[in-house]
């Protein structure tokens, strides 16, 4: 047999070769076993891009797939984070949006159903004033997310309505931060404890639809911290949302995706922020038309430096821009990998990495109640002359006038949007309550009411689909016999008001925020032939954001402030008329009695007036009732104002201190002394002293809502204001300043209905908190003072 003999060289080769081959057998490092650094050691290039910029939209905008496409895990996301399956990184999914699951409701080859509960929308959310129920409503549809297989639920949105006309306020919450926070602070507790996450949008300043991609925003660091951070901050230190969504538009130049003095220095350095950063959709990219063109790509390595950890929804582009300056030195390594780290860490806490086992099946039927009951208390009753509701006449017919009443608007449009399996109409609602309807009427609008609905729907189809803004439906025509004829029959008309909006555009002063002549025409002609018989005329606003209200309140007995309530929205207004429920919502913006007394109406979307690209927010801090309030502008309905069908006393305000050291408690008693139980909300503004800075008349502090009183009941509640509340922000010292003199309380049913006064002082100026010199406005101008 002969003899083989390896040379020292062929040996040689052989260990190398089998060290090699151990080491490419060796499993890279699983995310989950290994630390989260092993993993982001062992990424190449491009592994790190396709985590770093989302996997695309599959199906843009959540569509059904194209042809060609698989279909995705949850039809109907909008996006997600992508696999690596080498590393043990599984895809993770995120879909909209703010009033419930936006996902698509049937799938290819499956007889189950998908639909989510429309919740009422963010203004109605916020007019309930009340952080625990919101926490309630944040729960149900959480649950929802986790069951559908959602990781990320795109909400809450806070955007401060810096004015009326901004097409997203539906969405949004206020035009005070501190309510804003409150609120998207409670919404995030809910949705999140069910383990799923939320993305806190859009930071910051995207306060217009028009131009919303490129727009720069001139905006004090003043106007920045007091208004428009503030929600944000407020989220972030009480709710701690596990990711936040950047907004498109520049702030001072630079896009707030690529902004670092709002993603680093403010969010992280000094509100403490852990969470990941994603920009909105095509953030960066200067407008959508540009989102394609061969060689336009945002900035990915300066959005990343800024600190957005993840660029969404992630174009192919994008990715090997990134991987060109991983590879050239050109991208800044730290910060890659900071991100990195961001994202894993928010992986291994989703419930897809958990391998969690969604059933598909949520509770609906319970969400249908929770959304019932939500959006039946942030109703508002802003008018109700000779206490004509409740209205309890249910033996004899209603005369319902208004095409929304046949064709109620649960919610926006656009991502704020959710597909719902019912929406309860106005007409069903009040039939479900037991009213009498008069049936002359419903047979005259149901054929007129389906053939505007479809001619608009087609409209939209061909206008872009998705993002195609709503246009109101054109009333139908009330003959003047007719509605006679109906005010000598039928007990009492009810009039409802429609308006819907979505993302894209903004809304317009005529013929929008201004009703059109049809509605005026319907409110004359109907309130002229029932006052006429003395019979009573209800008006229902199925509205999402401010609509004049100033030149026809007085025609009409009652208003009730419906917003657009949900999909349970007919019984929810049902439940307020009747009296189920006590109205206890209140306005968290103001009704101005004519558009142009905004301070903002002045400023509004920017220069050049035909295509802006600049803003400039040059009423500072005086937006919403900061504004009203001290320039003593006379509103149609005031912030903070809401009737109840009971009646309150305020009484016992206490301050635990009148000379502040670190905090003043303060204690006031709410009784109600009407017939009927109800909740009232107390708010808490305080009026500064005004030497180092000019302040607005009265700011809110504080707000509670009572439980349900029973007739003669009381309760007292507690707010306690520490040092950082009695501040502003002095642009000179790069602080929050609580200057010395006198405080004082003012305990209220609304910003304008001032119940209690009580005083306090401060001896020296307290720096209740330093922070760092940023948002350097571009040229100079000068916010608008009260001086
Ligand atoms: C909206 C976001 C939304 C995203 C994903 C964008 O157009 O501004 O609010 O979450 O789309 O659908």
């Amino acid at each position: 047999m002969k003899k083989t003999v390896l040379s020292v060289k062929t040996l040689a080769v052989i260990v190398v070769f089998t060290v090699q081959y151990a080491r490419a057998q060796k499993k890279a490092p699983q995310l989950g076993k290994a630390s989260i650094e092993e993993v982001i050691n062992a990424m190449t290039p491009e592994e790190k891009a396709l985590l770093l910029v989302g996997p695309g939209m599959p199906g843009y905008a959540g569509l059904t797939p194209l042809e060609g496409e698989p279909d995705m895990r949850v039809l109907g996301a909008a996006g997600g984070t992508a696999a690596i399956p080498r590393l043990g990184i599984p895809e993770t999914v995120v879909a909209d949006g703010p009033a419930g699951l936006r996902i698509q409701p049937k799938r290819k080859n499956n007889t189950n159903t998908f639909y989510a509960t429309a919740f009422p929308v963010g203004t109605l959310l916020a007019s309930t004033w009340n952080p625990e129920l919101i926490e309630a409503v944040g729960k149900a549809m959480g649950e929802e997310v986790k069951e559908y297989g959602v990781d990320v639920l795109l909400a809450p949105a806070l955007n401060i309505h810096r004015n009326p006309l901004n097409g997203r306020n539906f969405e949004y919450y206020s035009e005070d931060p501190l309510v804003a926070g409150k609120i998207a602070a409670a919404y995030v507790r809910g949705i999140q404890a069910n383990g799923v996450g939320t993305s806190v949008k859009h930071f910051a300043a995207n306060n217009q639809e028009t131009n919303r991609l490129t727009v720069n925003a001139h905006i004090s660091e003043r106007a920045m911290r007091e208004l428009y951070l503030r929600g944000f901050e407020i989220a972030v230190k009480e709710s701690a949302p596990w990711t936040i969504m950047s907004a498109y538009n520049k702030i001072d130049g630079t896009y707030a995706s690529a902004n670092k003095d709002l993603l680093t220095t403010v969010l992280r350095d000094e509100w403490g922020y852990k969470g990941y950063v994603m920009t909105d959709w095509f953030g960066g990219y200067p407008g959508f038309e540009n989102i394609l063109k061969e060689g336009v790509v945002s900035d990915v390595p300066a959005q990343i430096a800024a600190g957005n950890d993840l660029i969404m929804p992630g174009m192919d582009a994008q990715r090997a821009l990134l991987v060109e300056a991983i590879k050239s030195g050109k991208a800044d390594n730290n910060a890659i990998n900071t991100s990195l780290k961001r994202i894993l860490g928010y992986v291994v806490e989703t419930p897809t990495f958990k391998k969690y086992k969604y059933s598909n099946k949520p509770d609906l039927k319970a969400h249908a109640a929770v959304t019932r009951t939500a959006a039946a208390e942030g109703i508002v009753l802003l008018k109700n002359e000779g206490s004509v509701l409740p209205y309890t006449n249910t033996t004899q017919t209603i005369a319902v006038f208004g095409d929304t009443s046949y064709n109620f608007i649960a919610g926006g449009t656009g991502s704020g949007d959710v597909n719902e399996a019912y929406t309860v109409s106005l007409i069903e609602g009040l039939t479900n309550a037991g009213y009498k309807i008069d049936q002359d009427l419903v047979t005259a609008y149901t054929p007129y009411v389906k053939e505007v609905v479809a001619k608009e729907m087609k409209r939209r189809e061909e206008n872009g689909g998705l993002l195609a803004v709503p246009q109101r439906l054109i009333e139908m025509h009330l003959d003047a016999g007719m509605v006679a004829q109906k005010a000598k029959t039928d007990a009492a008309a009810i009039i409802t008001i429609g308006r819907n909006s979505g993302e894209n555009e903004d809304r317009h002063i005529e013929n929008d925020f201004y009703l059109g002549q049809d509605e005026i025409q319907m409110i004359n002609s109907v309130s002229e032939a029932f006052h006429a018989e003395g019979k009573k005329v209800i008006v229902i606003m199925n509205i999402g954001g401010v609509i004049e209200t100033f030149s026809w309140k007085d025609k009409v007995d009652a208003i009730l402030l419906a917003w657009q309530p949900g999909q349970e929205g007919g019984n929810s207004v049902a439940d307020v008329l009747s009296g189920k429920t006590n109205p206890s919502g209140k306005l968290t913006m103001t009704f101005p009695v004519d558009y142009n007394n905004h301070a903002s109406a002045d400023n509004w979307l920017g220069l050049p007036a035909n295509n802006p690209t600049d803003v400039y927010y040059k009423e500072g801090i005086y937006v919403g009732y900061r504004y009203f309030n001290t320039f003593k502008v006379k509103p149609s309905y005031e912030f903070g104002f809401g009737q109840s069908y009971t009646t309150f006393e305020f009484s016992n305000l206490n301050l635990s201190a009148t000379t502040f050291k670190d905090e003043v408690k303060v204690t006031v008693t709410v009784k109600n002394t009407g017939k009927v139980a109800g909740k009232e909300v107390a708010q808490l503004y305080l009026t500064a002293p005004a030497q180092l800075e000019d302040k607005p008349a009265l700011e809110l502090k504080g707000f509670a809502k009572t439980k349900a009183l029973k007739p003669g009941e009381q309760q007292t509640l507690t707010f306690v204001l520490k040092a950082k509340d009695l501040a502003s922000f002095i642009d000179a010292q790069s602080a929050w300043v609580a200057e010395k003199g006198t405080y004082t309380v003012k305990v209220g049913a609304s910003s304008e209905d001032i119940k209690l006064t009580k005083d306090f002082t401060v001896a020296t100026d307290i720096v209740a908190e330093k922070v760092h010199d940023t948002f350097k406005t571009e040229e100079g101008f000068k916010d608008l003072e009260n001086k």
